[in-house]
């Protein structure tokens, strides 16, 4: 009843607008100046809380939802049980719309693995300030990380050693601000990066017989191994000790001293002490046969002190390591 009744109204309003009747409006208007100022500045304040508190936060997530962050080097320095020295060289891509032309503050952002159920963040890293931009880098040089969980960064440890490709969360919460404009926004990113696939490729390169009484620590053999690194991890992992072991018979022990993986294929000093026995056996074993020993970590550490989330990862996988024949 009520909206037939208007309508007719708005009807009889539209049609019999007349000259006299336009100046009753006119008239009104003048008169009423105020209400419509006050009604046009609500209409103002109305658009503009929708545009701050509902439009800009969605689309501003949207678009930080759709960047994709490349991950250049990731560099851990100075181990300790308790902290690290992190440097990240990164690259985020793919913001478009407002967040291209928009302002990221500075961020707290926790890594953990993706598939840990419940979420257990191994580190937490203050990100600078982003600017927008189609690439924008994102670089942190050197920051005194501690650890957050030594139990989640020695299972991210294990899976970056044993596996081909693994996949890390990251997420933080930022305000985005564009102009006199600020929204909060949630920054959740999983990135896919190559592990070093259970150190596939190491092998002795080469490597001699040392005169074991004129060696400090006893040792008896010495050579370069070499650690084939194809992840962007470049990790300083102090006196990493192993254990060597031919078919299955213990051989001896060994240290890779002060080792330092840098990406990509390269060879580490390292000295040993093995059996005399087995050690002519080696030495006889050049006539083409290969020679696989096998290898497994047996505690790392910087100065004497030991650094158990890289030490249990690398004493859980044993690495098949040929010795390259010699020409
Ligand atoms: C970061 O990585 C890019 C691409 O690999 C490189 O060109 C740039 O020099 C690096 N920047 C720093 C500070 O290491
Ligand atoms: C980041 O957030 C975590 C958890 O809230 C907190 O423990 C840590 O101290 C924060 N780190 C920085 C650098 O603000
Ligand atoms: C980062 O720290 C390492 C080890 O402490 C040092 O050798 C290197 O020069 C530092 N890099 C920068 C850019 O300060
Ligand atoms: C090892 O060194 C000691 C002391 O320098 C020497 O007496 C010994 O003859 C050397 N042995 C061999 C096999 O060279
Ligand atoms: C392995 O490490 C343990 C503990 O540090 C040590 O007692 C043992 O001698 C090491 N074994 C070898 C063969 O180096
Ligand atoms: C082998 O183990 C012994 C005893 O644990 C240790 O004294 C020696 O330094 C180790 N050798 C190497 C090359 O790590
Ligand atoms: C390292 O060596 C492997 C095979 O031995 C090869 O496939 C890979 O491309 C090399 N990586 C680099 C960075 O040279
Ligand atoms: C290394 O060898 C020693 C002695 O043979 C043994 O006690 C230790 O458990 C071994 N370490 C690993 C990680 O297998």
């Amino acid at each position: 009843m009520a909206s037939s009744t208007s309508k007719a109204e708005e009807v009889t309003g539209y049609v019999e607008e007349t000259p006299k009747q336009q100046g009753k409006v006119g008239r009104h208007c003048r008169r009423f100046w105020w209400i419509w100022l006050i009604a046009f500045c609500l209409f103002v304040l109305v658009i503009m809380i929708i545009i701050v508190y509902a439009i800009l936060p969605a689309v501003s997530q949207k678009e930080i939802d759709k960047t994709v962050l490349n991950l250049h080097s990731f560099t851990i320095l100075e181990p300790s049980p308790t902290s690290l020295l992190l440097s990240l060289n990164s690259t985020i891509t793919g913001a478009g719309g407002i967040a291209a032309h928009a302002r990221l503050d500075p961020m707290n952002v926790s890594f953990f693995l993706e598939d840990h159920k419940p979420i257990d963040p191994f580190m937490y890293l203050k990100l600078p300030s982003i600017k927008g931009g189609s690439s924008v880098p994102v670089i942190t040089t050197n920051v005194t990380t501690e650890i957050a969980s030594v139990s989640a960064l020695t299972e991210f440890s294990a899976l970056l050693l044993g596996s081909e490709t693994l996949r890390v969360a990251i997420r933080g919460r930022s305000t985005l601000r564009a102009g006199k404009l600020h929204t909060k926004v949630n920054y959740n990113e999983v990135i896919t990066i190559k592990g070093f696939n259970q150190l596939k490729g190491m092998e002795i390169e080469e490597y001699n017989l040392l005169n074991r009484t004129q060696q400090s620590d006893g040792s008896n053999l010495g050579g370069k191994v070499l650690i084939p690194n194809p992840t962007v991890f470049d990790i300083q992992m102090g006196d990493v000790h192993i254990n060597l072991s031919f078919n299955g018979q213990a051989l001896g022990n060994g240290t890779i001293p002060g080792l330092h993986v840098r990406p990509g294929n390269h060879t580490y000093d390292f000295r040993a002490r093995v059996q005399t026995a087995a050690l002519l056996r080696l030495a006889a074993a050049g006539g083409g046969n290969p020679v696989v020993l096998d290898v497994r970590g047996n505690g790392t550490d910087i100065n004497g002190v030991s650094i158990p989330w890289l030490a249990e990862p690398l004493s859980s996988l044993e690495v098949k390591v040929p010795i390259k024949a010699r020409e």
